[in-house]
C-alpha cells in the first residue's frame, strides 16, 4: 500500500520520474512492484514520488548494467531510508555490500577476456581444450570422454 508523500512542488509524477531517469513508465511501475522504490498518493489519488527516487533509480540502472540481480539490488537498497534522501554514510554502507560482488565480477570479466583472446581465430570450442566450453556440464563431459573433444557441433 503506497505511503503518503508530502504534497507540493517537489513530488514527481510517474511520467516525470520516467523522463528524468530516461526509462519507460512501465519500468518505474516495475521497480515499484519489485519493492525497489515507493510512491505515495496525492489528493487526486495519483502516484507521486519523492525526488530521492531519482537517485535510487540511477543506482538500480547502473547495478542492472553490471548484472547485479534485482534480489541483491533490493537487499542493498533496503539499508537506505525509503522516505528521504540517504546520508553519505548510508550510501557508503550500501556500497560496501557490493564491493565483494563487484570485485568478483571484475575478476570474472578479466578471465573471460583472457579466454576470448586465446580463442580468437580458433573457433573450435573443443570440449577437452577450450576454456569457453561449459565446464559445469557433467553430461557433456560424459559424452565428451568418448569423442575426445569434437567441438560444439556434437552437442
Ligand atoms: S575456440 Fe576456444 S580453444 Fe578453440
Amino acid at each position: 500500500m503506497p505511503a503518503p508523500v508530502a504534497a507540493g512542488k517537489t513530488a514527481l509524477s510517474v511520467g516525470e520520474v520516467a523522463r528524468r531517469c530516461d526509462i519507460p513508465v512501465s519500468t518505474v511501475h516495475f521497480y515499484e512492484a519489485e519493492g525497489l522504490i515507493r510512491s505515495g498518493r496525492n489528493k487526486a489519488n495519483h502516484r507521486r514520488y519523492s525526488r530521492h527516487v531519482l537517485r535510487r533509480i540511477a543506482v538500480i540502472k547502473v547495478a542492472q548494467r553490471t548484472g547485479i540481480p534485482l534480489r541483491e539490488i533490493r537487499q542493498a537498497l533496503a539499508v537506505l531510508p525509503e522516505d528521504g534522501a540517504p546520508t553519505a554514510l548510508q550510501w557508503r554502507a550500501m556500497s560496501r555490500q557490493w564491493q565483494a560482488l563487484l570485485q568478483q565480477k571484475i575478476a570474472d570479466l578479466h578471465l573471460l577476456q583472457q579466454q576470448l583472446d586465446s580463442c580468437i581465430g580458433c573457433g573450435c570450442l573443443s570440449l577437452s581444450d577450450c576454456p569457453l566450453r561449459n565446464p559445469g556440464d557433467c553430461l557433456a563431459d560424459g559424452k565428451a570422454s568418448g569423442h575426445g573433444g569434437t567441438g560444439m557441433a556434437g552437442i
